[in-house]
C-alpha cells in the first residue's frame, strides 16, 4: 500500500530503506531470485548504498562497473521487466519528489543501456 505521508529521497538512510526493501521483493520473486541466490549481501548491499546514494544525493562514493557485472548473468527482457516493475513500485511506495522521480527515470535509462549492449531492446528479446 501507498504510505499517505511520503517524503522525497533526502538522505542516506532514505536510499538504504529503497535498497533494503527492493531487494528484499527482488528475494521473493520467483524469477529474480534465482538470478541474485550467488550475491554476498552484506557486501552487495552497501554497494547499492552508494551506487543509487551517488545518482540521487551526488555523493562521490560509488566508482564500480556496473555494465561488467552483470554481463555473464544469465538474464534477458522478462528479467529487466520485473526488476524495473519491483523498483518502481518499492519507490512509489515509500516515496515521491524530484528525486524519487530521478531513480526511477535513472534506473530505466540505465536499464535500457544494460539492455542496448546485451542486444535485448527492440524484437530481438
Ligand atoms: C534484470 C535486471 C537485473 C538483474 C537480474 C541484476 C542482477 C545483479 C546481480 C546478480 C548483481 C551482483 C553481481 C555480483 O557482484 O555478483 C548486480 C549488481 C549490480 N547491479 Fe544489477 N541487475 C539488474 C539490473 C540492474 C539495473 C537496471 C541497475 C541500475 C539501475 C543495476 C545496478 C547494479 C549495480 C550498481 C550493481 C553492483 C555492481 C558493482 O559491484 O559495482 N542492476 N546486479
Amino acid at each position: 500500500m501507498v504510505s499517505k505521508t511520503r517524503k522525497d529521497i533526502t538522505t542516506r538512510d532514505d536510499v538504504k530503506l529503497l535498497v533494503d526493501r527492493f531487494y528484499e521483493k527482488v528475494n521473493q520473486d520467483e524469477l529474480l531470485a534465482p538470478v541474485f541466490s550467488h550475491v554476498d549481501w552484506p557486501n552487495h548491499l552497501p554497494i547499492m548504498y552508494d551506487f543509487w546514494a551517488s545518482i540521487v544525493l551526488g555523493e562521490m562514493s560509488y566508482n564500480g562497473n556496473p555494465f561488467a557485472k552483470h554481463i555473464h548473468l544469465n538474464i534477458n527482457k522478462e528479467h529487466f521487466t520485473r526488476w524495473l516493475e519491483l523498483f518502481t513500485k518499492t519507490v512509489d511506495v515509500h516515496f515521491e519528489g524530484y528525486n524519487a522521480t530521478q531513480v526511477k527515470t535513472r534506473a530505466l535509462s540505465i536499464a535500457d543501456l544494460f539492455q542496448y549492449k546485451r542486444g535485448l531492446l527492440g524484437n530481438r528479446s
